[in-house]
């Protein structure tokens, strides 16, 4: 097993071309191909975006392109949405296997009888779910839009919201909705030490705490400003502080520097020494795979046309709604 690994990546090596960069931008013009870019992917993936955005102008931009080809430089569930919404183009990812620890804490037959169980209820989930859990949903939500989604709800509507607890649980605080959550959450969010960030807060005493909702509650008390990746990137470009402690993964950093270069970007510490506020999922696509995806029209994102066509109603439902 190991010696075919080996063997693999040999072999997939000797296939890299030495300027990378321009081999890709090469394929792109060749298969008219976009790439899309979540903030959490390396600065190398960044910089050879067409476009880089959170959950919702991603699914934006897929919802609007007229390229033939999708290359989505992210995680499963957002090339999964991007195939969606557009059947007949061929949607790759650089590595099928970068998951979600969030989507995976929603089994799918679990949140099913969970589904049952209250029959009255709206069910929004969150954008961070697969295509199965979406094609049980009504709506689907992201964390730039969730407030926004849940507030257009009329107030005698129960709602179920999955799979994020802590998104779920500020959403109730933003709107005073009283919600039914689904028990899941983000390793990556939820890592990041209260007691660190206590620590760094006095270190650094003009610093702002800036936080993404997946956060537990410990660590979202104390922040100064709330918000996706995109808005705290935007957050973080009008404010005029001038040291941010940023609690959400730190690949955003590499776009905060970049349209900040006088500012400081502090990635808020995890509770252990490892590198473990880095998505390890959204990390397993490289520069290297993802030239290799657009050379060998590989791996690609496919799914049954009975899910893809349910899952596609409570998407629409958000794009209409936000
Ligand atoms: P946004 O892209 O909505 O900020 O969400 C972050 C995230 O965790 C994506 O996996
Ligand atoms: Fe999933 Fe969390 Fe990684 Fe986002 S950061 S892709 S929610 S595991």
């Amino acid at each position: 097993m190991f010696a075919t690994t080996l063997k693999r990546d040999a072999a997939q090596t000797s296939q890299l071309p030495l300027d990378l960069f321009g081999a890709i931008a090469g394929l792109k013009k060749e298969l008219n191909a976009v790439v899309l870019a979540h903030y959490y992917q390396e600065g190398d993936i960044q910089d050879t975006a067409d476009f880089i955005g959170d959950s919702l102008q991603l699914s934006r931009q897929a919802a609007d392109t007229s390229a033939d080809v999708i290359v989505f430089a992210g995680v499963h569930f957002m090339a999964e949405t991007a195939k969606i919404l557009n059947p007949d183009k061929l949607v790759l990812l650089p590595d099928l296997d970068a998951g979600c620890s969030l989507a995976d804490s929603c089994p799918p037959a679990e949140f099913a009888a969970f589904k049952a169980a209250h029959p009255d209820h709206l069910v929004i989930s969150y954008i961070n779910c697969s295509a199965a859990i979406k094609a049980m949903s009504d709506i689907i939500c992201t964390s730039s839009n969730a407030v926004k989604i849940v507030n257009q709800i009329p107030a005698d509507q129960p709602i179920i919201f999955g799979p994020d607890r802590n998104l779920g649980r500020y959403v109730i605080k933003e709107t005073g909705r009283e919600m039914l959550l689904w028990q899941g959450a983000c390793m990556v969010h939820e890592i990041f030490s209260e007691k660190k960030i206590i620590g760094l807060k006095i270190e650094h005493p003009e610093a702002e705490l800036i936080a993404h909702p997946e956060c537990e509650e410990a660590v979202l008390r104390h922040a100064q400003f709330i918000g996706s990746t995109s808005a705290l990137l935007k957050y973080s470009q009008q404010s005029s502080t001038n040291t941010f402690i940023v609690a959400t993964e730190p690949g955003i950093i590499h776009q905060m520097q970049r349209s900040s270069p006088g500012k400081q970007f502090i990635p808020a510490p995890p509770t252990n020494s490892c590198a473990c506020n880095e998505c390890p999922h959204m990390r397993l696509n490289t520069l290297e795979k993802l030239y290799l995806a657009m050379k060998n029209k590989a791996p690609e994102i496919t799914m049954a046309e009975d899910v893809r066509l349910a899952a596609l109603r409570p998407i629409e439902r958000m794009l209409e709604m936000s």
